[in-house]
């Protein structure tokens, strides 16, 4: 009898221990942390949009780098535009079992859903280039948007002072398309109220996509008889359709067009004088400073930030990158940092004219 009693004090002292052991990884009440002390190995989620812009594939591939050489465990979900798939691949990852979060959002509102099932079950979420509208976030990474809306715009004053312009901006639906916008026309403000340049046509290109900015293009330019100086285009894909209506028109070198991502057929539209400028954001500190970031939030160790940014109502520790304004003078920036090679980009140009 007295063994027994024992043996019952021993097992509800092992058992305790036991509870004490898993206590850190019970946060909200759920169990899938449990497993990354099993391994050892911090397990990240990344929730990706798309892969449809040539940047993206590159945010995937660095992420990828950086988690392996940090020993950590990866799972992408790639949304290709879909909201409800965005939210149920978050779905799939959390109940499979992850210690953080990186959200590349379609949907800025749409996503906050995600980021809601993940704090719920105390997995911190890094909302990553594009911002989530919620408070719950942990951090912001990404580049200095606004500075880019104002690079583009100023780009186009300095080089096309007067004039018709066409504002092509990105998806509706992406809160750095938003942001760009806000930046672009208060930085042309003063050029429109002395009447030196007009928005002859402003619109969404839906999902950053070309074929509608050369729609959007198209129309601009028949209905105000091709006179324009400039098209500020958001970013590389929508200059691109921008840069067909305007072939169309046999206006290619005699308008301002802007864009955004240092693309590789964006680079070589600035070569061959087709596209006027691109703002380029190296993606590899952006990468490699998310999946850093994302290993720390798993440990409940502290990130230092740049920024803060409001979402809804709270400010959101930001880390925010530089990004550079790049043309035809500056090629050789893109390369010297290995981006994209000098054969890539002058491809089209006769090997007697391309820069020493
Ligand atoms: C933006 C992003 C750009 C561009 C665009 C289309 O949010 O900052 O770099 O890729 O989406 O995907």
């Amino acid at each position: 009898m007295r063994k027994i009693f024992l043996w019952m004090i021993i097992l509800t002292a092992l058992t305790a221990v036991a509870a004490c052991l898993n206590t850190p990884n019970q946060q909200g009440g759920n169990t899938p942390n449990a497993a990354k002390n099993a391994g050892g190995k911090v397990r990240i989620g990344f929730s990706m949009d798309t892969l449809k812009e040539e940047r993206w594939q590159r945010d995937k591939q660095l992420i990828e780098k950086r988690a392996a050489e940090l020993g950590a465990e990866l799972s992408v979900t790639v949304a290709d535009g879909n909201d409800d798939r965005q939210n149920k691949q978050v779905e799939d990852l959390l109940t499979k079992g992850i210690d953080v979060l990186i959200i590349a959002p379609h949907n800025a509102q749409v996503a906050a859903a995600s980021v809601a099932s993940a704090k719920k079950q105390g997995v911190p979420v890094i909302s990553y280039d594009r911002l989530v509208k919620s408070d719950d976030l942990d951090l912001y990474v990404s580049h200095q948007v606004t500075k880019i809306g104002e690079m583009q715009a100023k780009y186009a004053l300095d080089h096309a002072p007067k004039g018709n312009y066409i504002m092509v901006y990105g998806s509706s639906t992406d809160n750095n398309a938003l942001l760009l916008k806000d930046a672009q026309l208060a930085t042309l403000k003063p050029a429109i109220d002395r009447g030196d340049v007009k928005i002859v046509a402003e619109q969404f290109a839906a999902e950053w996509k070309a074929e509608e900015a050369l729609k959007i293009v198209e129309n601009a330019l028949t209905q105000h008889r091709n006179e324009v100086v400039a098209v500020v285009a958001s970013n590389d894909g929508t200059a691109g359709g921008a840069i067909q209506a305007l072939k169309g028109q046999n206006l290619i070198g005699k308008v301002v067009v802007t864009g955004q991502d240092a693309e590789l057929i964006a680079l070589q539209r600035i070569a061959q004088g087709e596209q006027t400028m691109t703002v380029y954001k190296p993606i590899q500190p952006l990468a490699y400073g998310a999946v850093d970031a994302a290993i720390k939030l798993a440990k409940k160790e502290s990130v230092a930030t740049t920024d803060k940014i409001k979402s809804v109502n709270k400010e959101i520790p930001s880390l925010l990158f530089e990004p550079k304004v790049i043309d035809k003078s500056n090629l050789s920036d893109v390369i010297n940092d290995g981006y994209h090679t000098a054969d890539e980009i002058y491809k089209n140009i006769p090997a007697n004219q391309r820069p020493k």
